[in-house]
């Protein structure tokens, strides 16, 4: 694109957000242009925290569907917008409420752990909502011997290895993450042997197994900070890159696969943004019969 379209996209939803009062937020997967255009960068669980700390009356999310319909639980009297309604996640699909209400019926006293990567119909069913950053601490704090966690079994896998509770598992799981085998990555290992593999919990056990650090997106981009190490294998979606290299401008960082490219992460453009704002399309609002039971297994997770 030219740039000074470019530029003149940029400036629009810059003057639209002022005269607005409406904010960005943008997952650290989005395309560079979307992170760079937004005024809050982070993980699922940053993202809904500020979601919910901000005096906008507007909340541009760029991320999946999943995302906003967190930010609409959190803060019911904003308007949250997803500038591309088709962003969807895979994972969070491969539950429904009616699957997990039949599997209820036949475990009825049993907790549920949610993986925010969810829709809000399934966490209105759920007795705890957790994320990548938080998964072992929230599995820790139920007085339960034994848990479903719902959707991803890979992330169920990861927290089985951290606590003595029984962990029974949803058979979800991210395409990408899970496509991630130990192959590919001890192929980067063997290129690469200086660098150190930081693992997302989305990925297989196989492969968590070759890591040397497990942790959320926004966990990989402190630990490259912290880390002496100079050199990275990335194992989540490539979209991370970017962010990792900006604020690590002195290190190298290595994809683990560049098959890992999430299709609904990199649907959102500043076009779309600024086409967003300037008609409030694409509004994302769970109804009330749903968001209250939701609020309360997010909540419970935010407040841990
Ligand atoms: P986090 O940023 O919370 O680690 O999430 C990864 C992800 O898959 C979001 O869709
Ligand atoms: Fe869903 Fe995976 Fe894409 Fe995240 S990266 S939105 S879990 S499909």
């Amino acid at each position: 694109m030219n740039p000074n379209i470019k530029q003149d996209i940029k400036n629009k939803i810059k003057q639209l957000t002022k005269e607005k009062n409406a904010i960005i937020l943008a997952h650290n997967y989005e395309p560079p242009e979307i992170q760079d255009i937004a005024d809050l960068n982070g993980d699922s669980l940053e993202l809904s925290i500020k979601a919910s700390q901000t005096d906008a009356d507007i909340i541009v999310f760029c991320g999946v569907k999943f995302m906003a319909e967190t930010a609409s639980i959190l803060s019911p009297d904003k308007t949250i917008l997803l500038p591309r309604p088709d962003a969807g996640c895979p994972m969070a699909d491969m539950i429904t409420p009616e699957g997990l209400k039949a599997w209820m019926a036949k475990n009825p006293s049993m907790p549920i752990v949610t993986y925010v990567n969810s829709t809000a119909a399934v966490k209105a069913l759920t007795t705890i909502c957790c994320t990548s950053a938080n998964v072992v601490k929230v599995v820790n704090s139920l007085d339960a011997k034994e848990i479903l966690m719902t959707p991803d079994r890979n992330l169920a896998d990861y927290a089985a290895t951290k606590t003595n509770k029984i962990i029974h598992k949803w058979d979800g799981y991210c395409p990408f993450h899970d496509a991630l085998t130990p192959e590919q990555v001890l192929k980067q290992k063997k290129a690469y042997p200086d660098a150190l593999f930081m693992a997302h919990p989305e990925c297989r056990a196989e492969v968590l197994a070759l890591a040397d650090v497990i942790t959320s997106t926004s966990g990989m981009i402190r630990t490259a900070h912290e880390s002496e190490s100079t050199s990275f294998i990335v194992g989540t979606e490539v979209g991370l890159l970017y962010p990792l290299q900006k604020a690590n401008p002195d290190k190298t960082f290595y994809p683990a696969s560049i098959a890992m490219e999430c299709v609904d992460m990199k649907k959102i453009t500043p076009q779309d943004v600024l086409n967003s704002l300037e008609n409030l399309s694409g509004e994302v609002k769970v109804p009330e019969d749903i968001r209250i039971p939701a609020l309360q297994s997010v909540q419970r997770m935010i407040e841990l």
